[in-house]
């Protein structure tokens, strides 16, 4: 008889509140893994399975993000991250605590926080796996890198499809980074779905978008997709992949514009690392 017992693998998702963070939380507690969501809200569903927890954290707050992670590390070491969390822009410009544009510290900065933070302080023997969730429009954010966005050149279009520019390129990142640990980092592309993500933006956007959510895809589906890519073994670390078509590389940077890049993130999170 074989007594190894399969070990139950766990999951950290950020964002995992609503949307598609809670639909792939979801589907990961149906394929029996131990599921940890973050979000500033109580989960948007009812459970009483042991193998589920919420941390509540704002990412538009730093320190708060960084004491949470060590709380999670204390009782968690995680197989997979799920960089899910985000907003799209608001209209206006805004800045966070932290004096940062707001959409470039939820959507990325607070991740890769995160992710260092995960990485260098739990405990671990296991591959870690990093997906970050990005968006179609990754790929119409400009080169022109930018750690600190201004109130002048704010554009909630860009706002939004920089952050998730920045989400692929720590793809390469951090593998890079971390060449001594197994740590497998790649982007999923959703592509588009209804979800909650409207929230914080204009009333004639909001009417707009609910007018459209039905004709939408269903998160619960794409959710599934993602959850196959999590626990294939064969997947390429430094590449985006979508719930359709083959994966794609995360592009490529001026090696002294990314440099910079960098510096500056770290700047900003320095005193947390
Ligand atoms: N919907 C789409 O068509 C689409 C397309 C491409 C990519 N995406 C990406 O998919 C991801 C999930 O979005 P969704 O569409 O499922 O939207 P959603 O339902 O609004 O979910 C967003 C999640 O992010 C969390 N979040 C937002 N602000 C936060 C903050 N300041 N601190 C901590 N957590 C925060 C929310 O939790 P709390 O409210 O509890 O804080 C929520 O769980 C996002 O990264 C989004 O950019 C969405």
């Amino acid at each position: 008889m074989n007594n190894t017992a399969k070990r139950v693998k766990s999951v950290l998702i950020t964002g995992g509140t609503s949307g598609f963070g809670l639909e792939l939380a979801r589907v990961l507690l149906n394929r029996e893994w131990v599921v940890v969501v973050m979000g500033r809200s109580i989960p948007g569903f009812q459970t009483n399975e042991h193998r589920f927890s919420f941390f509540k954290a704002d990412f538009s707050n730093l320190a708060e993000t960084a004491k949470v992670a060590e709380k999670i590390c204390k009782y968690h070491s995680f197989d997979v991250i799920v960089d899910n969390a985000g907003v799209l822009s608001p209209p206006d410009f805004r800045m966070t605590g932290d004096n940062l544009e707001y959409t470039f510290q939820v959507n990325f900065l607070a991740h890769l926080l995160l992710n260092e933070l995960i990485v260098s302080g739990c405990h671990r023997d296991i591959q870690l796996k990093i997906a970050a969730i990005v968006s179609p429009v990754y790929k119409i954010a400009g080169k022109d890198l930018v750690a600190t966005p201004v109130k002048s050149e704010y554009k909630p279009y860009k706002a939004y499809s920089n952050s998730k520019l920045y989400l692929a390129l720590m793809c390469s990142y951090l593998p890079a980074k971390y060449k001594n640990l197994r740590l497998n980092c790649f982007g999923f592309n959703p592509g588009v779905f209804r979800s909650g993500i409207y929230r914080n933006q204009k009333p004639w956007f909001r009417i707009m978008y609910k007018i459209a959510a039905p004709f939408m895809r269903n998160p619960a589906k794409i959710a599934g997709k993602l959850a196959d890519l999590i626990e294939d073994n064969s997947v390429l670390s430094g590449s985006i992949y979508t719930s359709r078509k083959k994966p794609a590389p995360v592009p490529s940077m001026e090696s002294l514009t990314a440099e910079l890049f960098w510096k500056d993130c770290y700047k900003d999170l320095q005193k947390y690392l």
